[in-house]
């Protein structure tokens, strides 16, 4: 029978004595003080050890310049007051997109990523005084399996996968000579990252896509990128390497699916696809580091399979059944994930993810994590689309306003799947509700708007 539930509590207690029921220890604190303690991160001296995950918002303009929405998305961050903002999947080759609007930096419209980040700085500096300083990090990524740059899907794959292929033979697999190509350009788009004034970029190596799928190429035969560990973690190793000598000043980060909970995954045990085994993730991030990585950020899942692993929900996606795992089970196994990493590489900073079903106790949780340095930063997905100023009112008044959480209803990612600009439905109806109206009343849920 399925263990799962919705958030239902109201106090502290209830939280606590089902994590007991579940058998599993959830961390908890009744102050939020460790969410605010200082800490450096390269040159800079941040205010606070939360984080604004990267979120897709698929409203890039046509030539993947951010757009009006996405210029808005990052001053509500920025004005939300988390001192480290990981700027969403942005691609890399337009063949690579996620969506005909996902953002891609080139040297034609560098100025706007530019102007974005000046924004973002400005704004953060308005809200919180001048010497306030934030971390920002552009997350670069080819979408690989799951490309549709023009709204159809376009699969451009690392290695055929018995569970996720039901044609093996008919995937196109990238070549190598492709791949080589690729990590040009993936060192091209940091220095445009560089030039364009971020602090750092994310080589992204999660949620299914190219890179994450290259960790896991076991069936890739008679290749430099496939069978063994060291073949499958050459492109990134490669790429940060490249990157480390040729852009100087840049801060590498990496996104890693430590777990991708299907079969044929990275982070998979042998014997059993659902349990993680993390042998060859920690020898991967012990070698980024040793090639110049100095900022992690810990996820699960694939999305596109489990949506569960990595971002805990009340409610499922149209279509998608309920998981057997109850959302507390999720978020403790997220936890524990990325205090492994931590705990193993205490010199380096961890990024912790799957904090948002928990609504208003998030901060609680959040803060005993850091206490225990089981991370160094307490990452927002979805509650930062739903509640930006969570943050802010946490440090305005000690805590958050419960009616402004968010309530984990997928609809963000609903949106996304039918090629809609994303963002909170709930929460910041103005825009986002209006849409998914539009998205219902034309009845058009299985269409892809861009198509
Ligand atoms: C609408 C949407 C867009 C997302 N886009 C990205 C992305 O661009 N890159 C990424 O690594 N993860 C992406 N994610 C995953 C989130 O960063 C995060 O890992 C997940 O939502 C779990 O964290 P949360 O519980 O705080 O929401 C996205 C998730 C959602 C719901």
């Amino acid at each position: 029978m399925s263990r799962h539930e919705p958030f239902t509590f109201q106090a502290n207690s209830e939280l606590l004595k089902k994590g007991r029921e579940l058998g599993i220890e959830i961390p908890f604190m009744d102050s939020a003080a460790p969410l605010f303690e200082n800490t450096a991160l390269g040159s800079k001296n941040l205010p606070n050890r939360l984080a604004v995950q990267p979120m897709e918002g698929f409203d890039a303009n046509n030539d993947g310049s951010p757009g009006e929405l996405t210029f808005r998305r990052y001053k509500r961050y920025a004005e939300g007051g988390c001192s480290l903002i990981w700027f969403e999947a942005t691609s890399v080759v337009s063949e690579g997109c996620s969506n005909p609007h996902q953002m891609m930096l080139h040297p034609n419209n560098m100025d706007s990523f530019k102007q974005l980040i000046e924004q973002t700085r400005r704004s953060a500096q308005r809200a919180f005084g001048s010497s306030n300083e934030v971390f920002l990090v552009l997350q670069l990524t080819h979408s690989g399996r799951y490309s549709r740059p023009e709204g159809k899907p376009l699969p451009q794959v690392a290695s055929a996968n018995l569970y996720l292929d039901k044609k093996p033979e008919d995937v196109r697999i990238l070549t190598d000579d492709e791949l080589d190509h690729l990590q040009d350009t993936y060192v091209g788009a940091a220095r445009l990252a560089k030039d364009a004034g971020f602090d750092g970029v994310d080589i992204k190596a999660c949620h299914g896509y190219l890179v994450n799928e290259l960790l896991a190429a076991v069936t890739r035969e008679k290749s430099r990128y496939g069978e063994t560990f060291d073949n499958r973690s050459r492109f990134i190793s490669e790429v940060v390497q490249k990157i480390r000598d040729d852009v100087s000043g840049l801060h590498l980060a990496v996104r890693v699916s430590a777990f991708d909970g299907i079969p044929g995954g990275f982070g998979v045990s042998k014997d059993n696809p659902e349990h993680a085994d993390l042998t060859e993730p920690m020898e991967l991030v012990r070698r980024l580091i040793q090639f110049g990585c100095s900022l992690f950020n810990i996820t699960a899942g694939n999305p596109y399979q489990k949506p569960h692993l990595g971002r805990p929900f009340d409610r499922p996606l149209e279509g998608v059944s309920l998981p057997e795992q109850h959302p507390l089970e999720g978020i403790s196994s997220l936890i524990n994930m990325a205090a492994e990493f931590q705990k193993g590489f205490p010199n380096t900073p961890f990024v912790g993810t799957g904090y948002s079903w928990l609504r208003h106790f998030f901060p609680n949780v959040g803060a005993a994590v850091l206490q225990r340095e089981e991370a160094s930063f307490i990452g927002l997905g979805r509650s930062s689309l739903a509640y930006p100023d969570a943050t802010k009112d946490l440090m305005n008044t000690g805590s958050m306003d419960s009616s402004k959480a968010c309530i984990t209803c997928s609809r963000c990612t609903e949106l996304m799947r039918h090629g809609y600009e994303s963002g909170c439905v709930m929460k910041d109806k103005e825009i986002y509700g209006k849409l998914y109206k539009r998205l219902a009343i034309k009845g058009n849920k299985n269409e892809e708007r861009h198509n």
